[in-house]
């Protein structure tokens, strides 16, 4: 690749610097997972541009600004690519995650990474339930007082999450300051600290590679080919997006009826509406730091279990159980009906 550059002439994007060599693994769909995350992102990124021209984050008028954008059918397919590119991308973070976790690429030296990872994953929930909210329909508002039943429970701590904090201002405007500003920001930033140490340390072998074989396994193979297949990946991924925006655009509940509980929430929430259901507003607080726990369980085990195959194993099954209970509430939130918790 780079002999090729040095006879068409002068390297003027300086291209070269991504002919380093990356290993044979690295192209396969299960291993580019986190480069397809990031691809689903970038096209929210850019359609949340476009759709803040359009909305308006006073609580009289938003509800009437995304009717509008909905309606309209240049900016509703605008809508229907944030929609589906966050959701998609939510879904392509947790295989990205599970690869991590299956593959052991938590441990030495890539613990690091992983923490900044587990920090994105927080942010990109924030991201989400944010902009639920700032849909200001039934959903958005039951998701607030959710949101805000669950700040008091921290006492002290959640006052800045409450309404009382900052009395200048509504809670929309605040929700929709984060949403477009602060946690963009801070995704971005996390997002470049992540790559750096991918670059840095290297995509891990794979599990038991020894390292001649892991060192071979990179002839031939540059980042610069891993950028075009990722490509590739990224363009398939946009025809999808696209056409679910056409095809399943997403919809809006009535204007928001303060009081009333009639809908359950987005998909990436219903691991908690069944504990809800037991402990009311405490139970998303109890799931969360379960969630969080538990990926901090599983690369401290290091710390414990001395010999490679056993740790591997050990984190193997709890990751396992992990998704089997997840998928089990995920089911039972679907089977139930919608309930009152507040
Ligand atoms: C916005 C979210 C995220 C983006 C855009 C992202 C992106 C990436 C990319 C592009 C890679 C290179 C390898 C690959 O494509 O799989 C990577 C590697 C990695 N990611 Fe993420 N990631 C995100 C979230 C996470 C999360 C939630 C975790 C774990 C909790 C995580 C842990 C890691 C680790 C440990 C590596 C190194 C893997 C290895 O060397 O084999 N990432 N990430």
């Amino acid at each position: 690749m780079e002999e090729k550059r040095q006879r068409r002439g002068v390297d003027f994007f300086g291209l070269a610097a991504l002919d380093y060599p990356v290993p044979r693994h690295a192209d396969t769909l299960w291993y580019s997972l986190g480069g397809i995350t990031l691809g689903s992102f970038i096209v929210a990124f850019l359609s949340g541009f476009g759709l803040t021209q359009f909305y308006n984050p006073s609580p009289e008028a938003a509800y009437g600004s995304v009717r509008f954008i909905t309606e309209s059918p240049v900016l509703g397919l605008f809508r229907g690519l944030h929609y589906w590119s966050v959701n998609i991308g939510f879904a392509l973070l947790i295989l990205h995650m599970l690869r991590v976790l299956f593959t052991a690429a938590y441990r030495p030296p890539r613990t690091v990474n992983y923490l900044v990872g587990v920090a994105l994953l927080v942010t990109v929930f924030m991201l989400y339930f944010t902009g639920t909210v700032i849909r200001w329909d039934q959903e958005a508002y039951e998701a607030l007082e959710h949101f805000l039943a669950t700040a008091g429970l921290l006492g002290g701590a959640g006052r800045f999450f409450s309404s009382d904090f900052a009395l200048s201002t509504s809670m929309l405007a605040r929700m929709y300051g984060l949403h477009i500003a602060v946690l963009p920001a801070v995704l971005i930033a996390g997002v470049v600290v992540h790559l750096l140490y991918v670059r840095y340390f290297g995509i891990s072998p794979k599990p038991f590679q020894d390292q001649e074989e892991y060192e071979r396994s990179k002839a031939g193979r540059t980042f610069s080919l891993h950028l075009r297949r990722l490509l590739g990946y990224g363009l398939i991924l946009f025809g999808v997006l696209l056409g679910l925006a056409y095809l399943a655009p997403p919809g809006l509940l009535n204007a928001p009826v303060p009081g009333v509980e009639s809908t359950k929430p987005p998909w990436p929430f219903w691991v908690f509406y069944p504990l809800e259901g037991v402990m009311g507003a405490g139970g998303i607080l109890a799931g969360s730091f379960l969630i969080l726990a538990g990926l901090l369980l599983v690369p401290s085990l290091g710390l414990v279990i001395r010999a490679e195959r056993t740790r591997f194993l050990v984190g193997n099954l709890i990751v396992a159980a992990g998704v089997i209970v997840w998928f089990v509430l995920l089911l039972v939130t679907y089977l139930s009906p919608t309930m009152k918790h507040l």
